[in-house]
């Protein structure tokens, strides 16, 4: 982290030893034909570029030719059990910076084109073998011709070959190419950090209204004007004072970074119980058995007030240990659950976003 984090590019080679792919070809065609997962398909045929969006049904696949084609698959972390296993190894960077598990699935020679990203990015090559290069050419202008993101000119300095269980990390605007040599995956787990454009738009919006600037305009004194096509000067200075007035806490700073941080992602579903247990059987199953959140759940903390899928709450200091211990592990142990709390879990267990644990855990 010292060294490499968001400094500089990093190969380990064996980062994973043992690493084997959480999925399959015909599982992942089976995922890209599902309307709630994001799929794309990228071609090339010569020079030219070819993008399609998912979902993919079945005859799709027939008429792609043999090579140069990828699909990616986003958020695997959320449909597949061992993709989100993964996603957990990498719980040393805060989950507030974790963003999801892609995966790409390419034949022989298939790539998405030389390109920059903004986030950074650990891409760890599962089957097969796929050759990385990467610069750090300044120079960012994009093919304004391709239906996707590919730099114009791509100047090479570093090149490896990836087998599995190597994985390459790159910084954000580093940037790199990689071809696969055969059919190969490669598993990007990705990162996101708060656009404080959003955050801004956040701190202004609906759910905010307590928080907004006060009172409006107000224009006592106003002259009779012959230019009432001219915007009034103090109008503009009227606003800037509002701006300069108003302090946002920390708390309230905190709540915009917290909620939107666990905002789930738009096409995220969660499933509720078909048929829920009764409030009663719920806190004696979770005591027996633990809890744990739904893999699609996104809860952090800050100070006193937890953050769960874009709401918050700020729970009595007595709770506030476990709900910390929920959100750092994602699961409470058997007879770990304090029973003052079962009712706000119960509720989080009837939206399906957390589940009795299966085993004793
Ligand atoms: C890929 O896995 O093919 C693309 C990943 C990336 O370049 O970010
Ligand atoms: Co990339």
């Amino acid at each position: 982290m010292a060294r490499y984090w968001q400094r500089r590019a990093y190969l380990i080679r064996g980062a994973i030893a043992d690493f084997r792919d959480p999925v399959s070809l015909p599982m992942l065609q089976r995922l890209a034909a599902r309307d709630d997962v994001q799929a794309r398909v990228v071609m090339q045929d010569g020079a030219r570029w070819h993008l399609e969006h998912g979902p993919f049904q079945h005859r799709f696949w027939k008429n792609l030719p043999a090579k140069r084609w990828t699909l990616l698959v986003q958020g695997l972390n959320l449909v597949v059990p061992g993709a989100d296993t993964l996603l957990q190894r990498f719980a040393f960077i805060p989950y507030a910076r974790l963003d999801d598990v892609m995966v790409s699935y390419a034949t022989a020679g298939g790539g998405v084109g030389p390109h920059v990203d903004s986030y950074d990015v650990f891409l760890l090559q599962g089957m097969g073998l796929r050759r990385w290069r990467i610069s750090t050419q300044p120079d960012r202008a994009l093919d304004p011709h391709a239906p996707l993101k590919i730099l114009r000119s791509f100047r090479p300095r570093q090149a490896w070959q990836l087998a599995r269980g190597d994985m390459l990390y790159l910084p954000p605007h580093v940037a790199h190419e990689g071809v696969a040599i055969e059919p190969c995956t490669t598993y990007s787990i990705g990162f996101r950090a708060p656009d404080y454009a959003e955050l801004c738009a956040e701190l202004f919006a609906d759910r905010f209204a307590d928080r907004k600037l006060g009172s409006a305009y107000t224009d006592r004194g106003l002259r009779p004007t012959k230019h009432p096509g001219a915007l009034p000067g103090r109008m503009i200075d009227g606003f800037a004072d509002a701006l300069r007035r108003r302090r946002f806490s920390r708390k309230t700073l905190g709540d915009v970074v917290g909620m939107v941080s666990t905002t789930p992602k738009a096409h995220v579903m969660f499933d509720r119980p078909p048929s829920p247990v009764s409030m009663r059987r719920f806190a004696a199953a979770a005591q027996a058995q633990g809890i744990q959140l739904d893999v699609r759940s996104l809860m952090l903390y800050f100070d006193a007030t937890i953050y769960i899928n874009g709401e918050r709450i700020a729970p009595p200091a007595r709770h506030q240990p476990k709900l910390r211990q929920l959100a750092d592990d994602r699961a409470l142990t058997a007879r770990s659950v304090p029973a003052g709390m079962a009712g706000q879990l119960y509720e989080w267990y009837c939206a399906g976003w957390l589940h009795i644990a299966h085993h004793a855990t």
